[in-house]
């Protein structure tokens, strides 16, 4: 009987203690009882720009409450807010665009008008600390319909020209700036081994060199500032995603949309370093400012728990100032205790969380954590102190120019800078009898396969829509086709049917299928046997029935398995995600420009040899079809 009792009691208290904490953790005047600090005045040192960095940065801190100083670390998806005004009730310090998160009018000034609105909210809070505004300019700001779309970095990686590649960084900083996006989600570092993976179009290469070389063009570029004005930083860049991704394993995925993205990196300790750390080594020199961990896990944890590759080798042995921020939901995804799953990630080095969904209750469960002592003061100064760092860098904090208009002027500078890093991505792989480039003996040429007229394949993912769009729009973009219409004026007949199929039975000179992939993203492009459309193979072989000669042109965003189909075709150029200019393809067909583009990549034969390693070693062994730095002259 008295047992009994005991259990009772027990089982009461607990209940009492549980609905205590509960009480704690979501009442609304839980910082309240936190100790108020002083209001800077309008002489404090922070304000000051002559005063250095890390000045600015102790000084605001010393103002800064737990609660202003927990709403920096949060990064919220601006379609996911509840309220227009929740960004000065929780102090927001970033908000950001995931792919496809548009303002109502999406427009260069529909975009210019919702930041700058919620640039307003956040200075109403005591402090008025500006927001980072990210989002993914992975190949131009192309999420803005009309803005220059610039080659998927796969195809910058073939131009292997680190000079291109740092004024096509800096356009999109420009076009960025314009609208009020400050933080681009870019340069890709990843090292795809395994082209099954659908973001394999992403990277420059899988080559650590020419990655660390291009990635640090790139980072440098978008952070040089816009012309004429040398003052701050103006977009800051955000090398991704940290680290090892790239490596994962096909069938190691923990998302259930995808195989290999989200998967697990097999690689050791000294794989990590020798081959993954170094392009961020070398963009940390440069001075990145902000680092994206990825999704991937290493072991048997998720990257984002692994304090001592985030912490010890990127803060401490690489000496990173800058702040790491996590991938999209990517600390609490998976995890049942949220609460746990924040205080790990901070703890492991995480500053700032890109939420990007609930940040009531990450703002409430850190809180907590660090008033149970699980989060400590220092942590949390450390981080917040890395973010204003870069928002100081920034120049965010300082008057600057007013970039309305700039776009305008620059789109056509912009354009013809993008149709030449087209033309010099372009990787010409087989040329039998010289049949390129085409010359005036050409008097008739016919097109066709499913990406020669559509602006949406050719500019692939992350345009408009996370997973692209399909047809000829955005208007202002020129498809392959109407390029080479254009250049073949009117002395050239060219005929143009999708699949191939023309009444007349005479036989063209040439007949040219523009051929490749649908757009995709992330896990949805993940692809067990990434080959040729059953569509695209039939207009190669209508195209070959009914023309003296067949140029392949392949508009995709990984090399596909073609070694069989390829005997038959006469000439086979590799244009990867060539963007909005299309008519650079033209360029180099018609010899108005040469082919100088390299494979950044080994190009397999069979899937059997996949994943390749950065050394060029296949999985059966076997000579793969193309090697990286593969590509004829002309
Ligand atoms: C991707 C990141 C991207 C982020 C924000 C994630 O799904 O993995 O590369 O920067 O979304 O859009």
């Amino acid at each position: 009987m008295r047992k009994l009792w005991t259990v009772a009691i027990t089982f009461l208290f607990s209940i009492l203690v549980l609905v205590g904490l509960f009480v704690a953790v979501t009442r609304t005047d839980f910082f309240d009882a936190l100790p108020s600090k002083d209001t800077p005045s309008a002489t404090a040192l922070y304000l000051d720009k002559n005063q250095p960095l890390q000045v600015r940065v102790a000084d605001l801190l010393s103002y800064m409450t737990l609660e202003e100083k927990i709403g920096q670390m949060a990064l919220v998806e601006q379609n996911k807010l509840w309220a227009l005004e929740d960004v000065s009730k929780y102090k927001l310090g970033a908000l950001l665009s995931g792919s496809g998160s548009k303002p109502e009018e999406n427009t260069l000034a529909g975009w210019k008008k919702m930041i700058d609105t919620y640039q307003e909210q956040a200075g109403t809070t005591r402090l008025g600390i500006p927001l980072l505004y990210g989002s993914d300019a992975i190949h131009g700001h192309a999420h803005v319909p009309g803005m220059t779309v610039f080659p998927h970095m796969i195809g910058l990686g073939a131009t292997n020209n680190p000079e291109l590649v740092r004024e096509v960084a800096k356009a999109t900083a420009q076009d960025m700036f314009s609208t009020g996006v400050n933080w681009s989600f870019s340069p890709n570092l990843d090292l795809p081994q395994d082209i099954r993976w659908g973001r394999t179009y992403e990277a420059f290469s899988d080559d650590p060199k020419l990655v660390s070389k291009l990635g640090v063009a790139y980072l440098e570029g978008m952070q040089e500032g816009v012309d004429g004005d040398d003052k701050g930083v103006f977009v800051l860049a955000n090398p991704k995603h940290y680290l090892g991704l790239g490596g994962m394993r096909w069938n190691t995925s923990v998302s259930e949309y995808s195989k290999i993205d989200q998967g697990v990196t097999p690689a050791d300790e000294e794989v990590l370093r020798e081959v993954y750390l170094p392009p961020f080594a070398e963009a940390v020199g440069a001075g990145a400012l902000s680092v994206m961990v990825g999704l991937n896990t290493w072991g048997d944890k998720k990257m984002v728990l692994q304090k001592e590759l985030l912490t010890d080798v990127l803060k401490g042995e690489l000496g990173f100032k800058g702040f790491l921020v996590s991938d999209w939901y990517g600390v609490h995804e998976g995890r049942k205790n949220k609460f746990l799953a924040t205080v790990q990630a901070v703890n492991a080095g995480v500053d700032m969380v890109m939420l990007p969904f609930d940040y009531q209750a990450f703002v409430r469960d850190l809180k907590w954590a660090n008033r149970l002592g699980l989060v400590r003061d220092e942590r949390i100064d450390d981080a917040v102190g890395r973010i204003l760092y870069a928002k100081f860098a920034l120049g965010l904090f300082d008057t600057k120019t007013d970039m309305t208009g700039f776009v305008d002027v620059k789109t056509t500078l912009h354009q013809s800078l993008a149709r030449e890093a087209v033309v010099q991505s372009l990787v010409l792989l087989k040329n039998e009898d010289e049949v390129l480039p085409l010359t005036a003996k050409v008097q008739h040429i016919r097109v066709a396969g499913g990406s020669a007229d559509n602006i949406g394949k050719q500019m692939g993912a992350w345009t408009i829509e996370w997973q692209g769009v399909d047809g000829n729009w955005p208007v202002g973009a020129t498809s392959i086709l109407a390029g080479i219409k254009v250049r073949s004026g009117q002395e050239t007949r060219v005929e143009y049917n999708r699949l191939g199929i023309f009444p007349d039975k005479k036989k063209a000179d040439v007949g040219i299928a523009i051929v490749g992939e649908k757009p995709y993203a992330e896990g949805w492009g993940d692809r067990e046997y990434p080959i040729l459309y059953e569509e695209d193979l039939r207009a190669i072989k209508n195209l070959q029935a009914n023309s003296e000669r067949v140029v392949v042109v392949m508009v995709s965003g990984r090399p596909l398995l073609i070694k069989n189909e390829m005997a038959s075709f006469d000439a086979l150029v590799m244009a990867w995600l060539p963007g909005s200019e299309g008519a650079g393809v033209a360029d180099a067909l018609f010899g108005d420009k040469p082919f100088s583009g390299t494979l950044p990549l080994p190009w397999p034969s069979h899937a059997e040899q996949l994943p390749i390693t950065t050394k060029g070693e296949t999985a059966d062994g076997t000579p793969v079809l193309f090697p990286r730095y593969f590509g004829l002259k002309r």
